[in-house]
This record gives structure tokens, sequence and C-alpha cells, in this order.
């Protein structure tokens, strides 16, 4: 995919970052809240948004399909649905995260879901995938209500930063049609 491409839902736009969203995104991505199990430790973007977003060059990522999530009605960027690790455009891990003043409203899984049918859309993959920290009760209610399927519980498994037992969820292209 060359450019990824917008999403209309709703409520929300899912668009590539741009550097005026710089403010919108620093008030929730340092939230340590957000990171109680994300697996992966703080990267720049994290620590300090507003000097990452400030150098273009750091939005130009290529390989990972990372859609923001804009809230229409209040115009500003609340979130983020990202594929990474992608595999011989076959497979990609998918994560999320929803500013805690957005969380409760519907909002991560409506886009989640948006974002899923348009990777299936846009792109060639097969296999979408995520690892959900036991603990991540919201994470895994989520990804149950959008269709995702358990496929099973890997022990003490080392994810990123983060030693714990995971549950691995995925959603193929058949489970799209
Ligand atoms: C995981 C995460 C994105 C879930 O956010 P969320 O807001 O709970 O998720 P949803 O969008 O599915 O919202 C669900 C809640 O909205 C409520 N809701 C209210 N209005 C709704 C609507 N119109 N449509 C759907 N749900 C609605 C649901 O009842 C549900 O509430 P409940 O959890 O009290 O039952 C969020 O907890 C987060 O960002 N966590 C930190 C990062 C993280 O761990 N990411 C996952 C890594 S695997």
């Amino acid at each position: 995919m060359k450019k990824l491409p917008e999403i209309t839902t709703e409520r929300l736009l899912l668009r590539a970052a741009k550097t005026s969203d710089a403010e919108a995104i620093a008030e929730w991505i340092s939230d340590r809240k957000l990171y109680e199990f994300w697996s992966a430790k703080p990267l720049p973007l994290e620590l300090n948004p507003l000097d990452f977003f400030a150098d273009e060059n750091n939005l130009r990522e290529i390989d990972t399909l990372d859609w923001f999530i804009y809230h229409k009605a209040d115009k500003k960027v609340i979130g983020e649905v990202e594929f990474f690790d992608i595999e011989d455009d076959y497979q990609t891990e998918l994560s999320y995260r929803i500013s805690t003043k957005y969380q409760g409203s519907g909002y991560a899984a409506e886009a989640v879901k948006a974002a899923v049918k348009a990777v299936y859309k846009h792109t060639k993959i097969n296999r979408i995938q995520t690892h959900i920290d036991v603990r991540n009760i919201k994470s895994e209610n989520l990804i149950k209500k959008i269709g995702f399927r358990y496929e099973g519980t890997i022990r003490q498994l080392k994810f990123y930063d983060t030693i714990s037992d995971f549950r691995l969820y995925s959603f193929l292209r058949t489970d799209n049609d």
C-alpha cells in the first residue's frame, strides 16, 4: 500500500498523523495508564511527542500501517490503531490504544473494526493477530466484540519487554467475508 487510505466511520476518521496533531497526541500518548499492559517500553514518540512530531521525517514510517484516530466532533486525535511486524505481506500484528478520557464509549472498537476491514480491502494480508496480556481485560473484551477468535494462551512468553501469559487472537481474511 503506497499511501495509508483514510477511513471514515460514524464518529471517527482514521488517517495518518500530521505534525499539526502533535499537541492533541501529547495529551494522551505519554499517559502511564496506557502502558500497564502494553508490553513494549515507550518509544521516542511516546516519551517526547512534541519533539517527535516536529520532524516530518519521523512520520514517514513505511513498514507499518499506522492509523491515528481523529474524533470528528471534538476535532482532535484521540488514539491509534497500528498493524506492525508485517511479514511478507501475509500476516501482521495489531495493537491499539485510546486516550483514557475517551475510553468506555466504544471508540476503540469502532476504529479497530474499520481498520481491520480496510487492511483486507487494501492489502494482500491474510492473517491479523494480536497477543493480549491475560491481565488486559478491556483489550480482550474489545477484540472479542469485533469477532477475533481465541487461539490459545501462550505461557510465560517474552513479548517485547514483558514476560507474561498472553492470549493469542486472530482474524483471518476469510473471517472478514
Ligand atoms: C484496550 C482499549 C483500547 C479499550 O478501550 P475501550 O474504550 O474500553 O474499548 P471499546 O471501544 O471497546 O469500548 C468499550 C466500552 O464502551 C462502552 N460503550 C459506550 N458506548 C458505546 C457505543 N456506542 N458502542 C460500543 N461500546 C460503547 C461499552 O459498554 C464498553 O464499556 P465497558 O468496558 O464498561 O463494558 C483501552 O483500554 C486502551 O487504550 N488501553 C491501553 C492500551 C492497550 O493496552 N492496548 C491494547 C494492547 S493489546
